[in-house]
């Protein structure tokens, strides 16, 4: 295990398990009723249950050499963690986070030579799960100091709260000093500031908690003022009305025009997920009181409009295929004035009867029916997705294999836009072409996300197939960033080489699979007095 440059630590549990908000109770349940039968599958059941104990450790207490699925590492562990130390970044001699990518391979570097704030998480879980948290304590403490100053776009003063999406290490030559850049969208392309950067920074903030046990970090006045900040930029009232956080194009993973303005799914989910991971955080003094109110009142309204609104299954989409249009006052079925005429050809014929997901973005007159992987996986793993709908993803991913996973994890979204519909909405980006990119393009790096929804569903062989395929290629095509073409068959056309978190996604799900019980740093559960019924798996049988 040393050799690999892995130590055996177990994951510890250590926030109370009472302080996930016990929501469920407090919240209207969906009306759903999904009807499946479920075959039996033992194997599930039992790996169920190794990570169903109630600190999620395992109660079958079985070596895990002797375990059913003994974990075997793959020579490409090695490689990886190599990769991912190689990417270290160091500042005044501590480690603070990962450069997006190290590939020698091009002169052409753009902004990847950057610690990316959404690109660290999966570098910092890898970290956590092997017991190396010091670099993910000095990264969430330097970009709380960098959230601290002040940031501009040209004349116009950005909100406090808002967190970088990337920082790099500037070497002052003539003061031998080191100093931070920040990157908070003034330079980005497009001049979006990244929406996702402060979710991630308070979910990893939890991750990190939960893993060490450590809760003095989060219990500094530093970090509670930083968490307040980011939740008051969400939380502010406005014109609103939807619960939902109104956003422009580009804000988040996907940070190029794609049409994913208004309410994308990959941002509520993370919302509601940074919700609930600051509840579970957040001091009930001073302003924290105020502060956790509104996250409250907040979550029981998302929640309840995410479930409703967003979902998609194919009873909803023949409701919806035979919605009335122009209703007035609050009898309306249609509340939003969707037009049946608006839904694409291609939803009819992807829609199987059993299975369902959140679709890409619900607005007024407006729902875009896109799959988007982040958002659905991330739905998962922070129980914003009811049990049934949880599952429901889960088959849909079985059932559309082909298209949503194909020869290469993951599709970032489905299907592509093209011909007209490219010009139109990502406003002709020769980078979104086809099937390219954040165009419908193949990204490894969502395995770590797939994954975890595999763990909390309790369907981990979807994720060990999508594992297969990764150590089918990945290596040997040298850690690409994202794949191309209909199947993810072919390196993308302007992808990276040696992408960092392409290289720490596989870590994170390689670990996941091997002790399940890490899920607690990342997952939230749903409701915690009312004890689960174990469900079997309703997956294919075992390959
Ligand atoms: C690309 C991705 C973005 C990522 C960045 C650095 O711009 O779209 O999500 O953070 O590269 O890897």
């Amino acid at each position: 295990m040393e050799s690999l440059g892995l130590r055996a630590v177990g994951s510890h549990c250590s926030l109370s398990e009472m302080d996930d908000l016990d929501l469920n109770r407090a919240l209207d349940r969906p009306r759903l009723k999904i009807e499946r039968k479920r075959s039996f599958d033992e194997r599930s059941m039992s790996e169920l249950s190794r990570h169903d104990s109630p600190r999620g450790r395992s109660v079958l207490d079985t070596p895990l050499s002797s375990a059913r699925n003994s974990f075997e590492p793959h020579p490409m562990m090695a490689e990886a963690w190599e990769a991912l130390r190689r990417s270290m970044v160091f500042f005044r001699g501590l480690p603070v986070g990962t450069l997006a990518a190290v590939d020698n391979t091009t002169d052409e570097v753009l902004n990847y030579d950057q610690v990316f704030v959404r690109d660290f998480v999966p570098s910092a879980l890898a970290f956590l799960m092997n017991g190396e948290s010091d670099i993910v304590k000095h990264f969430l403490l330097k970009t709380l100091q960098l959230q601290d100053s002040e940031k501009r776009v040209d004349r116009f003063k950005l909100g406090k709260g808002v967190m970088p999406a990337s920082f790099k290490v500037s070497h002052d030559p003539i003061r031998e000093t080191d100093h931070l850049v920040a990157d908070f969208g003034e330079t980005a392309i497009g001049r979006v500031a990244p929406v996702d950067s402060g979710f991630w920074w308070i979910i990893l903030l939890r991750a990190y908690t939960k893993s060490t046990g450590d809760l003095t970090l989060s219990e500094t006045p530093e970090c509670q003022k930083g968490m307040k900040l980011i939740l008051s930029l969400c939380l502010a009232e406005g014109f609103d009305t939807f619960p939902t956080l109104l956003c422009a194009d580009g804000c988040s993973m996907i940070d190029r025009r794609m049409g994913v303005y208004g309410y994308p799914i990959e941002i509520q989910a993370l919302f509601y997920m940074a919700l609930r991971c600051a509840l579970s955080m957040l001091k009930p003094d001073g302003d924290g009181r105020e502060c956790i109110e509104k996250i409250t009142k907040r979550l029981h309204a998302l929640s309840f409009h995410m479930r409703n609104y967003f979902w998609l299954d194919y009873q909803q989409l023949n409701d919806i295929y035979r919605y009335k249009t122009e209703e007035y006052s609050h009898t309306a079925v249609n509340k939003f004035n969707v037009m049946p005429d608006s839904i694409p050809d291609w939803v009819f014929d992807f829609m199987p009867l059993r299975g369902g997901y959140f679709v890409g973005n619900v607005g007024p007159a407006h729902m875009d029916f896109r799959w988007f992987a982040l958002g659905n996986c991330v739905s998962i793993m922070s129980s914003l997705a009811t049990p049934d709908q949880s599952m429901a993803i889960m088959d849909l991913l079985e059932h559309r294999w082909d298209e949503l996973v194909g020869e290469m994890p993951l599709k970032i979204c489905y299907p592509c836009l093209e011909g007209h519909e490219w010009r139109i909405v990502t406003g002709c980006d020769p980078k979104n072409t086809r099937w390219s990119y954040h165009n419908g393009g193949s990204w490894p790096v969502l395995l770590w996300q797939l994954t975890a929804a595999c763990i909390k569903t309790g369907r981990p062989q979807i994720a060990r197939r999508a594992v297969d395929l990764i150590e089918s290629r990945l290596h040997r095509d040298c850690w690409p960033e994202y794949y191309d073409g209909k199947l993810g068959r072919y390196v993308g056309k302007q992808a990276r080489k040696y992408q960092t978190w392409s290289i720490a996604g596989y870590l994170v799900a390689k670990m996941l699979l091997e002790d399940p019980s890490h899920i607690g740093m990342i997952s939230l559960e749903e409701d915690k007095l009312m004890k689960p019924v174990i469900k079997r798996s309703a997956s294919w049988p075992q390959l």
